[in-house]
């Protein structure tokens, strides 16, 4: 499997030829290593809210490449609205069993934030990644660690927005991932933190600080 940060939540997941983005924030990312027109045969977006810094160019990137769009029923709806074709949106809701989409299993779970929020699962290849999106620590991130067996989990560190290198941690062993990548921090100044403090803090887990546009082969 080839992970790549696109910078703050936008990650390129590829694996067996499949190519998923999360959280296609690229247009107006300061820290995207690539533009939106260079990311081409996507088969699937996954987009947990819709704050402008995670539903990015999922609109636009899903009616060039025929990308599938998974998000909350409501986010999708106003993904329609802007144009996305109908037969590419699939709006889901939180709770679920894995569903497959063209050989790919998602599912959507808690997330405590705002914007019709929620962390997504994905399994491709023979692992299964958590995206928690923007979200507080909450304890019940213990039963997203039960229902999936989570190999790589990318957890927002940046406070201000969502929980810091603290809480992170705590979530980390909490979902109990064998490997935990920070996101969502350094984007902006109110989001400023050194991810190497919150590797430190892990207890358990492999921690990774992954660089835009450098892809880590797991
Ligand atoms: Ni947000
Ligand atoms: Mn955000």
């Amino acid at each position: 499997m080839e992970i790549t940060w696109l910078g703050h939540a936008a990650w390129l997941i590829e694996s067996d030829g499949k190519r998923v983005l999360i959280d296609p924030f690229i247009t107006g990312n300061p820290s995207a290593p690539v533009g939106s027109e260079e990311l081409d045969r996507i088969d699937l977006i996954m987009v947990t809210h819709n704050h402008s810094d995670h539903l990015g160019d999922a609109v636009k990137i899903s009616n060039r490449t025929g990308a599938k769009v998974v998000s909350m029923f409501e986010n999708v709806n106003m993904m329609h609205s802007d144009g996305l074709k109908q037969e590419n949106g699939f709006g889901m809701n939180k709770g679920g069993e894995l569903i497959d989409i063209g050989g790919l299993k998602v599912a959507l779970v808690q997330a405590v934030h705002s914007g019709n929020e929620c962390g997504v699962i994905l399994g491709i290849g023979n692992k299964t990644l958590y995206h928690a999106g923007d979200t507080a620590f909450f304890s019940d991130m213990e039963l997203i660690g039960e229902q999936f067996s989570i190999d790589v989990a990318f957890l927002p560190i940046g406070g201000y927005f969502t929980m810091g290198p603290k809480q992170a941690a705590k979530a980390a062993k909490a979902v109990k991932a064998k490997v935990v990548m920070p996101m969502h921090y350094n984007t902006f100044p109110q989001i400023k933190q050194d991810p190497e403090m919150f590797i430190q803090m892990l207890s358990g887990q492999r921690g990774i600080v992954a660089l835009p546009g450098k892809t880590i082969k797991l």
